[in-house]
């Protein structure tokens, strides 16, 4: 890695010339900064020396020799800068971007096993909320971001498809029902049938949902197959919804799944001492100790709960060696009681809870009910309008077309595609700007916008960039003169292109997809600098080749960025 060779050449002679281990010089050496006269630095009173940290920098900051790496070390007060050569930096960054390509950010882990990742998980006949949006493109998030540190992982999209209201759904659709409108849009016309059964119940309606649970508990295969078409036909509207977004998961799985494995979850809390009966009959597991109470895990009347199949889950998965579960922060007790458990009871180990606080003021042009469908359709709708505004582009548009896997598409169904993707590329921007846990504010009127901190800037910075590799004649090849980059906008750009591996991993390490966000921005906004400086068109060949690579080179990492979080790159717009 570059950045790597050069904190690895600093360190190795610091650690020469000062008796401690290379090792810790290099975790002292952080990403490179994007400032022109220093690079790296190192907080001397962090070596832990017994002498003045002003003195001994002074005196490491003579001693140190440049080579071919490094250029100068300097003494500021107890810090040691050092600064690289520029030409060689360049260099060595470009040919790494170059060899890697679509790799370039990626990593190789150390160790292999499985993550098993449980986002998304709506419940079917229950609306997509807003809780569910941000653990589906958050859960994309943490799913790519554990493939590019070398993790093979499973994502598994854990249903709500199993209670009582599956009867009340059920008896519902024999009076509500449609079928052809159920095969059309079984989300939404699920979700009617269910609103109008909830509104008119009686006694009556009530005794029948408990009946028809009931035989779907004892397996009665009637009234399973009509669940598992509700089911079924949901899971595959969904599917077509999140291809959308660029996601897909390994397995759909759900609460229904888990019934074998509670009588076995039972035995198990039992076979630990896990189990509390408490005067009512019901049965509880004592966590006062820390400081989480006592769940229950078996109601008086015999029934699961929730927590109870999420456990049980867990002999379904195999008992994982990681998993993450990316659920809202307000059930942040609920997870520490569950990874407790599982904990105690030997089920599962290394659990992570990657919680998000709330979106406010989410709705669609329907309403306030929001599914998933919906919102996507409004930030397309959106965009196509605004995409409409510039006759001239969106006329080009139309006739060149876009690629889409092989296929050239033309005319309104290009446009669609590109105003769905932007439409996708804001939503999931919005979404992922800030740490996680703060709230933050829906709105379609700033999301869309093509300047600010949006997903379309970035699809527009790449877009744009796609149009200059297009139109020179100059290609991109690593055997070009790296010397003639010399403007002070050039060296900033390697520079912020070099941090892009480093930024991976620190991203992974929290968790925190903002850490990519906020880099794609300064990386875009670098490159904006940079090409209205260095001009591809009328220049001297060896010029525009050396420039080309540069820019190449920072438009592969931003694309690389974008598919991170969850973005396809767009090469026009
Ligand atoms: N279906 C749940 C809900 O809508 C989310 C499930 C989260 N995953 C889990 N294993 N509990 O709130």
């Amino acid at each position: 890695m570059s950045a790597t060779k050069f904190r690895k050449a600093i360190a190795s002679q610091l650690s020469r010339i000062t008796s401690c281990p290379e090792s810790q010089l290099l975790g002292l050496l952080g990403t490179p900064k994007t400032a022109l006269n220093q690079q790296f630095n190192i907080p001397i009173p962090r070596l832990k020396s017994q002498r003045d940290s002003v003195q001994l920098s002074n005196e490491l900051a003579h001693k140190f020799q440049p080579d071919s790496l490094i250029q100068e070390a300097s003494a500021k007060g107890p810090f040691l800068h050092f600064s690289v050569r520029p030409t060689e930096y360049i260099r060595q960054t470009l040919l790494q971007v170059y060899n890697e390509q679509s790799n370039y950010g990626c990593h190789t882990a150390d160790k292999s096993h499985i993550v098993v990742l449980d986002y998304s998980s709506p419940n079917i006949a229950k609306p997509f909320h807003a809780g569910h949006l941000r653990s589906t493109i958050l859960g994309n998030f943490v799913k790519r971001i554990h493939q590019a540190m070398g993790y093979p992982v499973i994502g598994i999209n854990y249903l709500g498809d199993w209670g009582k209201q599956y009867g009340l759904l059920a008896v519902g659709f024999e009076k509500y029902g449609d079928k052809a409108l159920l095969e059309k849009d079984p989300i939404h016309h699920l979700y009617d049938v269910y609103v109008k059964i909830n509104s008119d119940i009686t006694e009556d309606v009530d005794r029948q949902a408990n009946e028809y649970f009931r035989r779907m508990e004892e397996g009665d295969l009637t009234v399973l197959e009509q669940w598992k078409r509700f089911r079924d036909l949901s899971i595959s509207s969904y599917k077509s919804i999140y291809k959308r977004l660029g996601i897909e998961f390994e397995r759909y799985s759900g609460e229904s799944e888990t019934e074998p494995y509670i009588q076995p979850l039972y035995d198990l809390l039992q076979s630990k001492n896990l189990i509390n009966k408490t005067a009512d009959g019901a049965w509880t597991v004592d966590l006062s100790s820390y400081d989480l109470g006592s769940p229950v895990v078996r109601r008086a009347d015999g029934t699961s709960l929730y927590l109870t199949r999420d456990l049980a889950n867990l002999i379904l998965r195999q008992s994982p060696k990681k998993s993450m579960y990316i659920v809202g922060t307000e059930q942040s007790l609920y997870m520490q009681q569950m990874f407790k458990i599982a904990e105690l009871a030997s089920l599962a180990t290394n659990m992570h809870h990657v919680s998000f606080g709330r979106v406010q003021g989410m709705s669609t042009r329907k309403g306030t009910v929001v599914f998933l469908q919906d919102i996507l359709d409004t930030a397309q709708e959106q965009m196509l309008k605004n995409l409409k505004e510039n006759v001239t582009k969106y006329n080009e548009l139309l006739t060149l077309g876009i690629q889409k896997g092989g296929q050239r598409l033309v005319g309104q169904e290009a446009a669609n595609l590109v105003a769905d993707q932007l439409g996708t590329s804001a939503v999931i921007v919005q979404d992922l700007f800030a740490n996680r846990v703060k709230n933050y504010s829906f709105s379609y009127d700033r999301m869309t916008a093509a300047r600010g901190y949006t997903g379309v800037y970035l699809q527009y910075t790449h877009a744009r960039m796609c149009a200059i590799e297009r139109k020179t004649n100059t290609q991109i090849t690593t055997d070009c003169d790296f010397s003639l980059l010399k403007e002070k906008e050039a060296f900033e750009l390697a520079l912020a292109v070099s941090q892009f591996p480093d930024v991976v991993k620190s991203s992974y390490q929290s968790m925190e997809p903002c850490v990519v966000v906020q880099y794609l921005f300064k990386l875009a906004h670098t490159m904006g600098q940079a090409n209205s400086t260095l001009r591809i068109k009328d220049v001297d060949p060896s010029l525009a080749e050396a420039r080309m690579l540069l820019l190449w080179a920072a438009r592969t990492t931003l694309a690389n960025g974008l598919k991170l979080i969850g973005i396809s790159p767009l090469e026009r717009i």
